[in-house]
């Protein structure tokens, strides 16, 4: 594969940028036996999710200009980030995409003074367990989402603070 590049950015998504990320998470997110998500309603999504929160950060890997994964977190709260989804393309999976992305993240929020980032995590979604895990998130707890689904919560002392 060509070189991979990676950016990031703060603030509000554009609508341009939002769409570029939707027309990767219809591919990341698509489920066996159901139709791929569309890329603009995936960036609607995102941007309500996101927009609207004081800080947002924003990383992703592009390989001849096209955006081959992303990882974007959230937050209100000036101790706690919230790294709130990402993904990486499947032909693009493998290559240390996603652990580069964290590690792009996890310098931001350095930076920025946060203390803990925190995720969630399907049960059973075992690679981004596996990437949370050795990127020294720890299990604070789980729950049922919507009654039937458990998800996994992970937090992490943000390197150097206290
Ligand atoms: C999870 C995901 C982001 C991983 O991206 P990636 O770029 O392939 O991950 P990396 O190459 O950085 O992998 C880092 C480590 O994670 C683990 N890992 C990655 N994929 C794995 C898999 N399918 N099964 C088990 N472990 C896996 C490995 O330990 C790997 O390290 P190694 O290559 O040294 O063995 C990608 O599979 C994806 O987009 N999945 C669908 C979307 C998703 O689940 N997003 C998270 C919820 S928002």
């Amino acid at each position: 594969m060509s070189a991979i590049h990676y950016q990031e950015f703060e603030g509000p998504i554009d609508e341009a940028t939002l769409l570029r990320l939707g027309t990767v998470a219809g591919p990341v997110f698509s489920a066996p036996g159901h139709p791929e998500p569309a890329a603009a309603e995936m960036a609607e999504q995102l941007g309500l999710a996101v927009n609207g929160h004081r800080w947002i950060h924003l990383c992703t890997a592009t390989v001849n200009g096209r955006v081959v994964g992303f990882k974007v977190g959230r937050s209100n709260d000036p101790r706690t980030f919230e790294s709130w989804m990402g993904g990486v393309l499947p032909h693009a999976r493998k290559q240390g995409i996603a652990s580069q992305l964290a590690r792009l993240q996890d310098a931001w929020c350095r930076n920025r003074g946060f203390q803990f980032i925190q995720t969630e995590t399907a049960h059973d979604n075992t690679a981004m367990l596996t990437i949370n895990l050795k990127a020294g998130f720890c299990i604070a707890g789980t729950y049922l989402d919507r009654g039937n689904r458990l998800k996994v919560v992970l937090q992490k002392a943000v390197h150097g603070s206290s």
